[in-house]
């Protein structure tokens, strides 16, 4: 039976990061917000992404730290052991708690939360089904906000052994072998995880490089220190074949021409992430381009105005605080405000230990973009707090323009990386110079420090490190 409910201002299509966010904004705003959801509230970040994940990474080194750190301080701890259920249950803990936050925001916000599968059937209606049963609500704006799944490699299915990034955060044992396909963000911070609690890891990846979207010599930096850490991580690898052998894992692949087999007990596929845009509409009412991305202008308008699409399913990072901007930025044009997104600022971390983080140009698009830039780096190795914690590894690294002194692009390896990288942000989004930002008294001694003195470094002014001569 179809039955038509009141109308909305926005009725948003997805709870996660980007959908949550929209809906409460928009509340503030004063306008009426329906928010539907086929599964639980909070979407993939809150409930098989970022948070279980950050949990278990924290949880995990701690474990790192009492078997490999803490005798460096001079304190002896014998008889480690992990209990894994506990372990995975104060993770579900932490993802009901926010899940539990976000469900009385709704409610303290007069949101309405529509449980059931959405599909877009005109331009300012939406049918929900649920049980059998479908509605179709009204509404003046229809905001999708419906995320990504993981990428399939050669169409293998994902079986107890062979997982994506949500199996890999629910594994009961912890594996003796592990096979993770793709090195990048999910496969480095999952493949840290397990390799902490005692996995024998190994990264298989396609391509030669290792995160290009850094410089060289940090990637480099970063490849060295997770290959001490246990990550063994090998490129150029063409995966041929896999097969679940219900004991464990077997993959047959190339590297460098070379044919291998190997076995583990568990693998996890990482390569990628895909739009979930499948049977949402029954209409031409958006355009969806080759690789399923919903497409928008800059303010996530689609081809219909009164539809508008936020987050992993339009162009641009999959990342969650790109997502919830977008949600701000939709949620206030539709109540007649004007905000815009500067996306050429939008911060990246991997959540390893140490931390991976960057925001803006590396040296490569510098130089593409033919910029006259100047660049300083500081290592950690010369940072007394990062020494006197025992996290000297890894180094800052700033660009800026020449000419006009702006920052142009930051990149931290090492103790607080993101949190270090944010204070650059802050810097390259107001307009502060290198100069201006380098006269800012830094307290000592803080991991901090390190930017401060690779902005002071750039103008060959750095006071802990030997300056490099100017560019002539
Ligand atoms: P990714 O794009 O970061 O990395 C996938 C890797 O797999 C690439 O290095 C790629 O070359 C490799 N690859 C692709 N096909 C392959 C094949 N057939 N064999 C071997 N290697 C192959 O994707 P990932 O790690 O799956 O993450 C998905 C998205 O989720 C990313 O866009 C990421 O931004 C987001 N994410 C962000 C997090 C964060 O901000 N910390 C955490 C988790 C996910």
């Amino acid at each position: 039976m179809i039955t038509t409910f009141c109308m909305y201002d926005i009725l948003i299509i997805g709870s996660g990061p980007a959908g949550y966010v929209a809906a409460i904004r928009a509340a503030q705003l004063g306008l009426k917000v329906g928010c539907v959801e086929q599964s639980s509230i909070g979407g993939t970040c809150l409930n098989i992404g970022c948070i279980p994940s950050k949990s278990l990474l924290d949880s995990s080194y701690k474990h790192y730290q009492l078997e490999d750190q803490y005798s460096k301080h001079g304190l002896e701890i014998k008889d480690v052991s992990i209990d894994l259920k506990k372990m995975m249950s104060r993770k579900d803990e932490v993802v009901k708690q926010l899940t539990n936050g976000v469900s009385a925001l709704f409610k303290s916000n007069k949101i309405d939360l529509i449980e059931g599968k959405a599909k877009v059937t005109s331009d300012t209606s939406v049918e929900v089904s649920k049980d059998g049963e479908s509605h179709i609500y009204e509404t003046k704006n229809i905001i999708i906000a419906t995320g990504s799944s993981p990428t399939e490699l050669n169409n293998i299915n994902f079986t107890s052994n062979i997982v994506d990034s949500e199996g890999a955060l629910k594994f009961e044992g912890i594996p003796k072998q592990l096979i993770v396909i793709g090195a990048g963000i999910i496969g480095l911070e999952l493949g840290s995880v397990w390799a902490r609690l005692g996995s024998e890891v190994t990264i298989l990846e396609a391509q030669q490089e290792f995160l290009p979207m850094l410089d060289a010599r940090m990637s480099r930096q970063i490849l060295r220190e997770f290959n001490r850490q246990g990550l063994d991580i090998r490129f150029g690898s063409n995966i041929l074949d896999i097969s679940d052998t219900t004991t464990g894992v077997e993959v047959k692949f190339q590297e460098n021409g070379e044919d291998i087999n190997l076995k583990a007990e568990k693998m996890i596929i990482a390569i990628g992430r895909k739009p979930n845009t499948q049977d949402l509409f029954n209409n031409d009412l958006v355009s969806i381009d080759d690789k399923g991305f919903i497409e928008v202008d800059e303010y996530c308008q689609t081809k219909t105005k009164t539809i508008w699409a936020i987050g992993d399913v339009v162009r641009g990072p999959m990342l969650a605080h790109k997502a919830s901007e977008e949600g701000i930025m939709v949620s206030e044009r539709i109540a007649g405000e004007n905000f815009l997104i500067n996306y050429a600022h939008i911060p990246n971390v991997i959540y390893t230990h140490p931390e991976v983080a960057w925001v803006g140009k590396n040296e490569k698009e510098l130089k593409s973009l033919d910029v006259d830039y100047k660049s300083g780096s500081f290592p950690f190795a010369a940072s007394g707090r990062a020494l006197s914690s025992g996290e000297s590894t890894g180094s800052v690294t700033i660009h800026a323009d020449n000419e006009t002194d702006q920052i142009l692009g930051i990149q931290v390896f090492g103790p607080s990386a993101s949190e270090i990288m944010h204070q650059g942000l802050i810097a390259m989004d107001n307009e502060i110079t290198s100069e201006k930002f380098s006269s800012t008294i830094f307290s000592h001694p803080t991991v901090s420090e390190a930017l401060h003195e690779a902005t002071l470094g750039m103008n060959q002014k750095a006071i802990h490190i030997q300056n490099r001569k100017k560019k002539k």
